[in-house]
């Protein structure tokens, strides 16, 4: 994999309104992928922008009374500023108002104006502004937009249109024989099906001043202005020279992961390589769709008042935390929600609690039995049982990670790096290094912490790509710079010798109650009942002490195959590990479980579920569809506690 340059993509965003949490997404994934081959020592372009033209931007500067250039110079700071905030490393951002764009997709149109790709035609048909695309008369839904549901206009005119229709069967073809060319897969079967059963129309690319003047005037028509989306899939290939610096053009060119949203499949797998064909330039290797953010349940958007701004939740929580929740919280491909209290619930369980807490113990310990300086240690620090495990489960992480960046899996990566967390925060409980320390062995605490700190470095440098911030502060406080490449499989980089310092509380943990404040509904209160109780179904103290309940530690779940429902957890009671079939699949991701502590029935008669043992039965609580685990108010020392 590190052999091929990595050239990177995003949507170009519209500059009618400011950027929210969708625009942030995507920017970040591909933020954090840039990182990533980097980190694997592949060169790496990363290219960003504006998308600046059409009658979406025109109306919004009509809106705020401003010129369409107007409109575009104001919006593109706040992308720009957005994307500083959140400490995006793109290698350039292109604006399709630049003149490097504009010169080059004057010199496309007129291209395939002279070969025929282009031909002037009278049209009849339905416009939407939204999506800034024509629909025939049969593709509308109800009338309306097939897209989007809006409402479209009707329009009958002159214009230019690319032979797009022409290039059908070769598109079927091509997308059947490059299974890369379209991920996640069911959404090139999604392009297919719609390829496979409509006949596709030429495409309309110009549109008559008289009716919209702000775009790219076609060379040879000077009454028309360029589709926005005919300029706007250009900026992949303007941007890294094509048509004016071939090295560059070359070095970069075909890309290999174009990111989009969901709802420009399309443009991306149907007009864009269609374009490209005609151009004779080869197409990118693989688009990638990513799902939709939602808020809980429902889709972001103005209307309902609930699009998160993204500008909000970093300066609450800080950058770090949110580009970790996103990446961690989204399955590529599919829809992820994005409520406050879960991102909380996160950043709390595996920042505050797992990686902040082991950072802060580990410096802490340092300073109380090293005096602050790193120790030397031995040839023989990894010839322990306990140092092998560990030192293994780090070293999953990185395989685990490597693999996650190629099958673009990288909430599953950052899994495997909060195992490893997880797994020194144990070794700590199996090594006790206060303990030692009072015994006076001096050079195993030195082996303890040093461990300890060499898993933390690799952690660190495989979480650098998501939270580049606090990572960076992680280790400097071990005396290192940014993360290398040859530095993840070595053990001992850091030196003996090394001051520590102290980076303080990397992640704070947040207090959730300060954050509920809503106002409860007084309608909803009940009036409190001054009759005597009445219980159903009385038991006695005897009954209750046959139920042994106990608290438990989830140290690994996962989806039980063919069970929509059920998830397999391993769980630690004390010293002892089960197993134990849940069924809350459609309540909690497998990762929202890893690490917490939760109650089960540890005395029940253990029972195969599906064919998978279980030993246990947790406790939920659920009203209607609702579910929530059961779980501990703070923390105890260890797992296996009794619960009365
Ligand atoms: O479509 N969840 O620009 P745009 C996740 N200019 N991602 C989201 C999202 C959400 N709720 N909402 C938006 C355009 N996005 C064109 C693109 S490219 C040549 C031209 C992200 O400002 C997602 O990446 O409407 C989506 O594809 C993009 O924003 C659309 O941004
Ligand atoms: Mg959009």
């Amino acid at each position: 994999m590190a052999d091929k340059n990595y050239y990177v993509t995003t949507p170009i965003y519209y500059v009618n309104d400011k950027p929210h949490i969708g625009h942030a997404y995507t920017t970040i994934l591909a933020d954090v992928l840039a990182n990533y081959h980097r980190l694997l020592g592949t060169p790496t372009y990363f290219l960003t922008g504006t998308d600046e033209h059409g009658q979406k931007v025109q109306q919004a500067a009509d809106k705020n009374g401003l010129t369409p250039q107007q409109q575009c110079d104001q919006t593109v700071v706040r992308f720009q500023e957005l994307w500083k905030r959140l400490e995006i490393t793109n290698d350039d951002f292109i604006r399709t108002t630049e003149e490097r764009h504009k010169v080059i997709v004057q010199e496309v149109l007129q291209d395939l104006y002279d070969r025929d790709e282009i031909y002037r035609a009278e049209y009849e048909g339905w416009y939407c502004v939204g999506c800034e695309r024509f629909f025939a008369e049969k593709d509308l839904v109800d009338g309306n937009c097939p897209e989007c549901g809006r409402k479209v206009d009707a329009i009958v005119e002159t214009n230019y249109f690319f032979r797009m229709s022409k290039y059908q069967d070769w598109l079927i073809e091509y997308i059947e024989t490059h299974p890369e060319f379209i991920q996640p897969d069911f959404r090139a079967n999604e392009t297919l099906g719609f390829l496979k059963t409509k006949t596709l129309q030429d495409l309309c690319i110009s549109r008559p001043k008289a009716r919209l003047a702000w775009g790219i005037e076609l060379p040879f028509d000077k009454d028309f202005v360029t589709y926005v989306w005919f300029d706007a899939l250009l900026n992949y290939i303007t941007a890294i020279g094509y048509k004016r610096d071939d090295e560059k053009f070359e070095k970069w060119w075909p890309a290999t992961h174009q990111l989009i949203g969901k709802d420009i499949l399309t443009t991306h797998t149907v007009y864009w390589p269609t374009m490209l064909k005609a151009m004779n330039v080869p197409l990118p290797k693989t688009v990638f769709a990513h799902g939709w953010w939602l808020t809980g349940r429902t889709k972001m958007s103005k209307s309902l008042g609930n699009v998160v701004n993204p500008m909000e939740m970093v300066d609450r929580y800080g950058v770090d935390a949110f580009r970790y929740f996103l990446i961690a919280e989204m399955t590529l491909g599919q829809d992820a929600s994005f409520t406050e209290e879960a991102f909380i619930r996160r950043y709390n369980s595996d920042l505050a609690n797992d990686l902040g807490n082991l950072m802060s113990r580990t410096v802490n310990m340092l300073g109380r039995y090293c005096d602050s300086i790193f120790p030397t240690i031995g040839k023989n620090a990894l010839d322990g049982a306990p140092e092998k495990e560990l030192w293994d489960t780090v070293q999953q992480a990185v395989i685990e990670m490597e693999k996650a960046i190629d099958t673009m899996c990288l909430n599953g990566g950052l899994t495997a790096v909060l195992t490893a967390v997880r797994k020194v925060n144990q070794y700590f409980e199996i090594k006790q290094p206060w303990t030692q320390a009072k015994e006076g062995k001096t050079e195993e605490v030195g082996i303890t912490l040093a461990l300890a700190a060499e898993s933390l470095r690799v952690c660190a440098a495989l979480l650098y790509p998501v939270m580049p911030e606090k990572m960076s502060a992680l280790r400097t406080a071990f005396g290192l710079g940014k993360p290398e490449l040859n530095q993840l499989r070595t053990f001992g980089v850091i030196k003996a010798g090394t001051p520590i310092g102290n980076p303080g509380i990397l992640f704070p943990r947040v207090e959730v109650e300060k954050v509920e404040e809503k106002p409860v509904s007084k309608k909803k209160e009940k009036p409190v009942s001054t009759e005597p109780v009445k219980i159903e179904g009385v038991i006695t103290y005897d009954d209750v002490m046959n139920v042994k309940l106990r608290t438990a530690k989830v140290l690994e779940a996962e989806k039980v195959e063919g069970a929509d429902k059920l998830l397999k957890l391993q769980i630690e009671v004390g010293e002892e590990k089960r197993q134990l079939i849940a069924g809350i699949a459609l309540h909690y991701t497998p990762e929202q479980l890893i690490g917490k502590t939760i109650v089960i029935v540890a005395n029940l008669k253990p029972a195969k579920i599906r064919g998978v043992e279980s030993q246990g039965m947790l406790l939920c609580a659920s009203i209607g569809d609702q579910l929530k685990l059961i779980t501990v108010d703070g923390e105890l020392p260890a797992s296996g506690a009794v619960v009365k």
